[in-house]
């Protein structure tokens, strides 16, 4: 099973992946975590070029190429080989991610950035994606603003929650929305109680 961990910045995304892992662990279950931008030497010198707050210039296009990149070759060298050896993969972020940020809220349209990505994943699509339902306004407050993309206007973060719902809309299937509760105890169960039902974990 592949499993793609979404949501805009600040809603707790990864407090929540790190309690899925520390459950899993303790369960005695298997998985390969990984993380987007990232988790492969070449896709993380790729990171750097993204986040880096010195490339205020970069065009939407060449930012959706370079995720579209990392996202390659973490597919080639951690993904794909792990899922056909029948493990289960989690993933920080994904595709779903690109669709929200460079599709809708750099403007360059969902069907451009699916086609691009459909060449960097090849069969690599999720299974279930977990969607953290937070808008961005309600979240705002709590995030650290210190990489590039965290210091664009609120309006952008917006786009991004209008594109992720619009994507959770158009792939209801695959996707599980799953709204913050005020206890991360409570919200870490309802993730557990919905990838069980699905057949992702035990
Ligand atoms: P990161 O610090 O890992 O963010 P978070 O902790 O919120 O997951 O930075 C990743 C940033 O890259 C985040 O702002 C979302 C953005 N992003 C895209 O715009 N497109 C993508 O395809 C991916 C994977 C991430």
């Amino acid at each position: 099973m592949f499993v793609t961990f979404e949501g805009c910045e600040g809603v707790g995304k990864s407090t929540q992946l790190k309690l899925l892992r520390d459950y899993l662990e303790r369960t005695g279950q298997d998985a390969v975590y990984v993380r987007e931008p990232g988790s492969t030497d070449i896709s993380e010198q790729i990171r750097s070029i993204i986040l880096d707050p010195k490339n205020r210039d970069m065009t939407p296009e060449t930012e959706a190429l370079l995720y579209a990149a990392a996202r390659a070759q973490l597919v080639s060298s951690v993904i794909r080989p792990a899922l056909d050896a029948g493990r289960t993969v989690i993933c920080d972020r994904y595709i779903d991610s690109s669709v929200a940020y460079q599709g809708y809220a750099r403007g360059l349209g969902r069907e451009a950035v699916e086609r691009v990505n459909a060449f960097a994943m090849r069969t690599a699509m999720p299974d279930v994606t977990v969607f953290i339902d937070l808008r961005p306004s309600a979240a705002f407050r709590s995030v650290s603003r210190n990489d590039r993309l965290e210091m664009e206007a609120l309006a952008f973060h917006d786009k991004v929650y209008e594109g992720y719902l619009a994507q959770a809309a158009a792939s209801a299937g695959r996707f599980v929305l799953v709204r913050p509760e005020k206890d991360r105890a409570d919200t870490h169960r309802k993730i557990v109680a919905a990838l069980r039902e699905r057949g992702a974990i035990k």
